[in-house]
């Protein structure tokens, strides 16, 4: 996560100057409580077993992690996020309230996803468009090929990815209210050319002040073909793409702060299903194929 450059002297004794921004990205970004369930249902569905591993990659302060400890006796987290503080900021806030045991099953790094190889893991997730960090096909190609590389042979990676024209507007704000802030998603930069993109976080505060730029992202804007293009470039045997922002019932968008959610699994080629990787592989075609008709659970 980018560094907070706001004015210290103009916030003094506003609620922005004692505010705290791994807190309020928790609350207005954040829902592991939902995400869990997702990946054990993408599991579950792949290989009719549960998951006990879970690789959270760029995990900042690892709220997942947490609650996958928390989840379940036997389940293991690994954490990997670069940088030191949203790691000792979730050591304080997230780790430190789990139980003894809890704690012990949460496991943290700190380094560049593509480099660590740890324990295999069942599930592997890179939430929170994350991995758009890299801009280039041959940088995405290395971390899914790490991921890959990470994954017990039974395993599934879970990405999320955002799509849909209103995404890519310039100059565009999105506002949600909470109790006691709002919180701003400024899409600031679309290049059409490239694809490079930026994104800033603001939180205002009802005594007018504001933490400006409290996160910020300078990206590139992945599209979905070409991410799961690279993905079975990389090795995974099938990606399926998860609609979010529809509507079960009439099939019509909803409204959300970034227009329409994708969420991606790819799972990871095995023996045992060789023989059917043909037929898999085809149908995720036929998916796409039909573009409107993406799955979902
Ligand atoms: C958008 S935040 C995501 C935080 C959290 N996973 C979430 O879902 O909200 C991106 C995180 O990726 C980390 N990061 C960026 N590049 C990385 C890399 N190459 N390896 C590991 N972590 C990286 C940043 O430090 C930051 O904490």
């Amino acid at each position: 996560m980018a560094t907070v450059k706001h004015r210290k002297s103009r916030l003094r004794g506003t609620t922005a100057s004692s505010a705290d921004r791994y807190d309020l990205y928790l609350r207005a970004v954040q829902s592991p409580e939902s995400e869990i369930p997702f990946f054990i249902r993408v599991y579950k569905r792949e290989y009719d077993a549960l998951p006990t591993v879970l690789r959270e990659d760029f995990c900042g302060t690892f709220a997942v992690c947490c609650q996958w400890a928390k989840s379940r006796k036997d389940r293991i987290a690994i954490g990997v996020d670069i940088d030191a503080q949203p790691l000792d900021w979730g050591r304080k806030h997230n780790l430190q309230p789990l139980r003894p045991q809890q704690q012990q099953r949460v496991q943290l790094m700190q380094d560049d996803v593509r480099k660590v190889k740890g324990p295999k893991a069942d599930v592997q997730a890179a939430q929170n468009f994350s991995f758009w960090i890299f801009k280039t096909r041959k940088e995405l190609l290395g971390y899914f090929k790490a991921a890959y590389a990470n994954l017990a042979r039974k395993g599934v990676f879970v990405l999320d990815m955002m799509g849909g024209l209103e995404t890519m507007e310039e100059d565009h704000t999105d506002t949600t209210s909470y109790k006691g802030f709002k919180y701003l998603w400024e899409q600031a930069r679309f290049d059409p050319i490239t694809h490079d993109c930026s994104f800033y976080i603001h939180f205002t505060f009802k005594d007018g002040s504001k933490l400006h730029r409290a996160f910020e992202y300078h990206w590139r804007f992945w599209m979905l073909p070409e991410v799961r293009e690279v993905l079975l470039q990389a090795g995974f045997r099938r990606v399926d793409v998860y609609w979010e922002g529809t509507d079960s019932e009439t099939e019509e968008r909803l409204n959300s702060q970034c227009g329409v959610i994708h969420e991606i699994s790819a799972a990871k080629r095995h023996t045992r299903f060789l023989s059917q990787v043909d037929g898999m592989a085809q149908l995720s075609v036929g998916c796409v194929a039909q573009g409107l008709h993406p799955q979902r659970i």
